[in-house]
């Protein structure tokens, strides 16, 4: 399929969406959210795809949305137009793993798309930050919900409010990034880590996916009892039968995603 703001590539079960507008460091407009969204949508739907990327380049993941179009949006338009709900979320609805490969900027609307993503894999060169307090706006793709999730009350008011940047080392010991990587190497070191959890067995990764994502979103009581259904339901399915046969047979599973 042909996109404008974003390139697409799948290589075996791994698919990788490349965010695209290097004149402007892949600064987030509708029709890169409208893109971004079919084609995560498109790779969900795919029996082919196990894990999916999300990319910029070396310099830029994406240093945030749109400023030189938001700064002739009116309140008017922005609540008619459902801006940022509208479009920005469709990668909610994604129930396979999705990683945040982020090297360079991750900025505002750019840092807030990582952190939707299930983690982030970081370059050394990354910078993350939530700046939009200097442009008299707040985070609004989710940066003042899911930014303390990750790092905590003290450093997510810390980088809110002053708009400054935490390299890769400060993010990883924050808690906001799993994994850090020379800058040449991301890509290389993300796509084989993709490709791990691709091979798992789909049904079973999609529900630690789940699973991991209802801790932010219940009480400790109610999430425990999700978890142990679908650590129930995984009894019946052809993998768990698989896994654990291979396991005791000393061979190598193979999984039917069933
Ligand atoms: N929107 C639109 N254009 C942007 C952009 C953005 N967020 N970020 C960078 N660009 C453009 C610049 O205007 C520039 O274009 P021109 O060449 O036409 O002048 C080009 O990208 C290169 O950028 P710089 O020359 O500024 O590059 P730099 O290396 O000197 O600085 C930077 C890099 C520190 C990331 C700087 O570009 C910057 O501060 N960008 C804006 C970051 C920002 O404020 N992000 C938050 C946006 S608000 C938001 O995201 C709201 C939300 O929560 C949804």
């Amino acid at each position: 399929m042909g996109y404008n703001t974003i390139l697409t590539q799948v290589d075996g079960k791994v698919a990788t969406i490349t965010l695209n507008r290097p004149q402007v460091l892949n600064a987030l407009n509708d029709e890169l959210m409208d893109e971004l969204g079919a084609a995560l949508l498109g790779f969900d739907a795919d029996d082919n795809v196990g894990c999916i990327i999300i990319t910029g380049s070396e310099k830029a993941f994406a240093a945030g949305a749109d400023v030189a179009k938001m700064a002739k949006y009116s309140l008017q338009e922005v609540y008619r137009h459902d801006y940022i709900s509208r479009n920005w979320e469709q990668i909610r609805k994604v129930r396979k793993p999705v990683i945040a490969a982020v090297a360079g900027y991750a900025l505002g609307g750019g840092c807030e798309l990582a952190m939707m993503c299930d983690m982030i894999m970081a370059a050394d060169n990354a910078k993350f930050g939530q700046p939009e307090v200097k442009l008299g706006i707040i985070p609004g793709a989710g940066g003042t919900q899911r930014l303390p999730r990750a790092v905590g009350k003290a450093k997510a008011m810390d980088l809110a409010l002053t708009g400054r940047m935490m390299d890769a080392q400060e993010a990883e010991s924050a808690g906001l990034v799993a994994r850090i990587f020379p800058a040449a190497d991301l890509l290389k070191e993300v796509s084989a880590i993709a490709k791990n959890i691709a091979d798992m067995p789909l049904l079973t990764a999609m529900m630690v996916k789940e699973s991991i994502n209802a801790a932010y979103e219940t009480t400790l009581s109610e999430g425990i009892r999700f978890e142990r259904r679908l650590f129930h339901a995984c009894f019946g399915t052809n993998d768990q039968k698989e896994g654990m046969a291979a396991f005791v047979e000393k061979r190598p599973a193979k999984f039917t995603n069933s």
